[in-house]
């Protein structure tokens, strides 16, 4: 691509944190080129869309906003237009059909050669599909001050899946499972301390798969966990996603063992019957879930349970839905994801064909979604009045006010001067909401880093 017309980029992110991942990487790997990041696609000579397909609802996101960018083009026709992430992987070549706005589509196992097409100059010149799925996940020298002023970091220690639930289009996009070396992960972890990041989520499809063998030593993702959460200057360690079928005794210790491992853990059920479970392939009962639960409760009483589920699963009776509700009831989520089922091409549940009519989970999701927020509510509600230590991310979401998260991830907003971005602080609750809770400054806990 000639160096002119190749200046000034834009990311726009859409799916699930690894995504975010993998953006962050995309653009380090172009400052580190000489190119600089803008606010606005329209300011930018290269556009990246980074999409999500895991339902139907962000694959058709997803298409509207290549539509709008697409719009630009005619106006800017030296404009380079790339889809990226796992839209990309599933539908590139119809993409490109669909949009001929769109110079290249390219899947999350092939951003490293994004960056070396954007230094061969091939960029523009033809139509570029890349979807191999062999490429381990890049690693790479955090680019000097790309997180200055951030608080908050994610790091992919394992990316792609072998679970195929039945549903989930995710193992075709992402590929098989493939860990990345701790050494690499551990210097990353300390780059991001480094410039100031306090609270590291490290991130993989299934993290509980962490495994890396090398010279007679396997690392677990328990031994990971533990010496990322032993490095200097690292207030709060998170983790996600891990799935239930291998969460270990080990890991949940952790739990007990590491003080800064927030006492927060998303395990998704998905469902609470044991034969829409076994439809879905997870590997596991709603007996053996709960008893997960209780563990980790005993472990970490204050740890909050957050999860996804999914309503409308084909072949799913009243009766299955009920189980869901249910379980909900008993376990009382801190938070909970809940989508209607969506099917995916090339799964094998796509195939099923007792599929529940779209109005039958539109009211299911409306009734589950109901008494969760009545739950979600009664718990928030019971730290009204309380104190609670939280890390001040930045400006809240309507800016008026500071915002961070409680280790338990829940959301708070108060009053209180920015400078103290990044500080750990009391906080008082005032009130709570099903979405936040909002607080008033006590003290500063840790008064220097
Ligand atoms: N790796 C994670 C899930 C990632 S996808 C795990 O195993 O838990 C995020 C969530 O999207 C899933 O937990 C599931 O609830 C939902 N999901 C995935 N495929 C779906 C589909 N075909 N229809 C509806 N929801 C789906
Ligand atoms: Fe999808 Fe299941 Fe893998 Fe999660 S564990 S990414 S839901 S196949
Ligand atoms: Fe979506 Fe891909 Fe993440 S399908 S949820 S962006 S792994």
């Amino acid at each position: 691509m000639p160096e002119a017309l190749t200046k000034t980029f834009y990311i726009k992110t859409m799916g699930c944190q690894m995504n975010v991942y993998d953006s962050d990487y995309l653009a380090q790997r172009l400052m580190a080129m000489g190119m600089s990041p803008v606010d606005r696609p329209a300011k930018a000579d290269f556009v990246l869309i980074n999409t999500c397909t895991v339902r139907a609802k962000p694959e058709h996101k997803a298409a509207t906003f290549i539509g709008r960018i697409s719009q630009l083009k005619k106006h800017k026709p030296h404009l380079i237009l790339g889809v990226i992430g796992c839209l990309a992987q599933h539908k590139g070549e119809e993409l490109l059909k669909r949009f001929p706005a769109i110079d290249f589509a390219a899947g999350p196992r092939e951003i490293e050669k994004i960056a070396e097409l954007v230094q061969s100059g091939a960029l523009g010149k033809r139509k570029i599909l890349a979807t191999s799925l062999d490429q381990p996940p890049p690693s790479l020298g955090i680019y000097n001050g790309y997180y200055k002023g951030k608080v908050t970091g994610f790091i992919t220690i394992m990316q792609g899946c072998n679970n195929f639930c039945s549903y989930c289009i995710v193992p075709y996009v992402r590929g098989r499972e493939v860990s990345r070396p701790p050494q690499d992960v551990i210097e990353e972890a300390k780059a991001l301390i480094d410039q100031g990041i306090r609270d590291i989520t490290l991130l993989g499809q299934n993290v509980n798969s962490y495994r890396w063998e090398e010279g007679g030593e396997i690392w677990t993702f328990p031994m990971l966990l533990k010496k990322v959460a032993g490095l200097p200057g690292l207030w709060r360690l998170r983790f996600t996603t891990s799935h239930p079928k291998d969460l270990s005794q080990e890991l949940i210790d952790c739990f007990g063992e590491l003080d800064n491992l927030c006492p927060h853990i998303h395990l998704p059920f998905q469902a609470g019957s044991d034969e829409v479970l076994k439809r879905m392939n997870r590997g596991y009962t709603r007996k053996q879930y709960m008893d997960l639960i209780q563990k980790l409760r005993l472990v970490r009483p204050e740890i909050a349970i957050t999860s996804d589920v999914m309503v409308g699963f084909p072949g799913e009776t009243r009766q299955d839905f009920e189980m869901t509700l249910d379980l909900i009831k008993l376990i009382e989520f801190d938070g909970l994801f809940s989508f209607k089922y969506s099917d995916r091409r090339g799964t094998l549940a796509a195939r099923f064909e007792d599929k529940v009519p779209e109005q039958e989970k539109s009211e299911r999701l409306q009734l589950l979604q109901t008494i969760q927020k009545d739950i979600t509510i009664k718990k928030n509600k019971s730290l009204e009045g309380k104190e609670v230590e939280v890390l001040i991310e930045g400006p809240s979401a309507r800016g008026k006010q500071l915002s961070g998260r409680t280790g338990t991830n829940k959301i708070v907003n108060f009053n209180c001067d920015s400078s103290m971005i990044g500080r750990l602080v009391n906080v008082y609750i005032k009130v709570a909401y099903a979405s936040s809770l909002i607080g008033e400054l006590r003290e500063p806990l840790i008064e220097s880093q």
